[in-house]
């Protein structure tokens, strides 16, 4: 498709799909032109909420000026500086869920290590006990969850739990952001709750967009890094060292990108790739084939751990760039480190695997550790 039809009209779903590197990175930079607001368009989206629930604004659905209102208050604190700060502490709760795999032998990397590590990072920089981090774990899924079969009963079934979770999320957040309204605390929840930038739901919707954009993607980087490591049989040289363990990362996301594709919408009528876009219609940049572009990147079938420079879109481009992107690398880094550290093996078995349906990843990947 990227060769043969670069802009491509899926009459199906009835948008534009973008697979070029050179048309994604526009489309991404372009936000004048390819708006991230998709109330307009009249298509179903993934964080639209059910009906009856006040749709929730976030910096990741919104352009200039509200998109850096609701993101400006928030940026600094995500900056690899900033984050350094939290380095020793996020080994500690990575160490922690490493000392539990230790009898394990054989264990469920997805289950026990990828899917609990960034929900109890991202409780910790919100400032949430840990007794609820189980609870959040279900919330997140409620709302990324799609429907089991097309049919209206599974449709509805997937809607009234979205509804659920966001009621819940939405009712707890709001408690906890009254509570921490005159706080000192150096969380992020209490961050929201003192600034003067944003309402109430725009609290709200800042709080339960870090736990949707950040836990399943980063679930899936590590579940891909430990899939392309034992793939490559590398495994042993990213612990050495003599692979360098942040650019076999940055690879990772390349290769195996968590997120393959993002939507956009025309705010006028444009032409991309040769093709005439009208106003209004819904563009899909697919990140995942822009990421194998053969243009920009040499053998781009090829893992290169060492891939430098590796210029990815994983974590898109432009003002909507991922906000949490120095957190998973740290996340991703510490991750492997201790990991590798601990065990003289890790070995996966890559027999059987089921990639999941809303992201690239994995369903299940059984490891041993000795
Ligand atoms: C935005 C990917 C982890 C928070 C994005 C976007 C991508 C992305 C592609 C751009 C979406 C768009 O342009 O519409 C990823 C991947 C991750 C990851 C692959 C892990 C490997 C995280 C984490 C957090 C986070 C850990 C937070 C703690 C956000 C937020 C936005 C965003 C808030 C919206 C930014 C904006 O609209 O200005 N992410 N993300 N992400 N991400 Fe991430």
């Amino acid at each position: 498709m990227r060769s043969e039809a670069p802009v491509h009209y899926d009459e199906r779903r009835e948008t534009w799909d973008v697979f070029r590197y050179e048309d994604v990175d526009r489309v991404l930079r372009d936000h004048e032109t390819f708006s991230a607001d998709r109330s307009s368009s009249g298509v179903d989206s993934s964080d639209e909420a059910g009906e009856g629930m006040p749709v929730l604004k976030t910096m990741i659905s919104t352009d200039p000026p509200e998109h850096d209102r609701l993101r400006g208050f928030v940026n600094d604190r995500f900056q690899p500086g900033a984050l350094r700060e939290y380095r020793p502490r996020l080994a500690e709760l990575t160490d922690e869920l490493v000392d539990g795999l230790e009898d394990a032998g054989r264990f469920d990397f997805v289950e026990e290590f990828a899917i609990p590590l960034p929900v109890t990072v991202i409780a910790e920089l919100l400032g949430i006990p840990a007794e609820r981090r189980d609870q959040f774990k279900e919330w997140s899924d409620a709302l990324i969850a799609r429907p089991e079969s097309p049919s209206e009963e599974a449709v509805q079934r997937m809607q009234a739990r979205r509804e659920t979770a966001q009621r819940e999320m939405g009712q707890y957040f709001a408690k906890l952001l009254e509570e921490r309204e005159s706080g000192e605390g150096n969380d992020l929840v209490t961050l929201a709750a003192t600034t003067d930038e944003l309402r109430l739901q725009e609290k709200i919707g800042f709080c339960m967009i870090l736990l949707l954009a950040g836990n399943i993607t980063t679930t899936n980087l590590l579940t891909n890094a430990v899939w392309c490591f034992e793939e490559q049989g590398i495994m042993e040289a990213v612990r050495s060292g003599d692979i360098d363990r942040k650019k076999a990362i940055e690879e990772v996301l390349r290769y195996r990108s968590p997120i393959q594709e993002i939507q956009r919408v025309a705010s006028e009528n444009v032409e991309l790739g040769g093709q005439q876009i009208e106003a209004g219609e819904v563009v899909n940049v697919w990140v995942g084939a822009a990421n194998r572009d053969p243009e920009i990147f040499d053998e781009p079938e090829t893992f290169r751990p060492e891939r430098s420079p590796n210029q990815h879109l994983a974590f898109g481009k432009g003002i909507h760039y991922c906000l949490g992107a120095p957190l998973a690398r740290l996340e991703a880094d510490i991750a492997l480190d201790r990991l590798l550290a601990r065990f003289d093996r890790l070995d996966a078995d890559l027999s059987e695997l089921q990639p999941i349906s809303s992201h690239y990843g994995l369903q299940f990947l059984p490891c041993r550790v000795n």
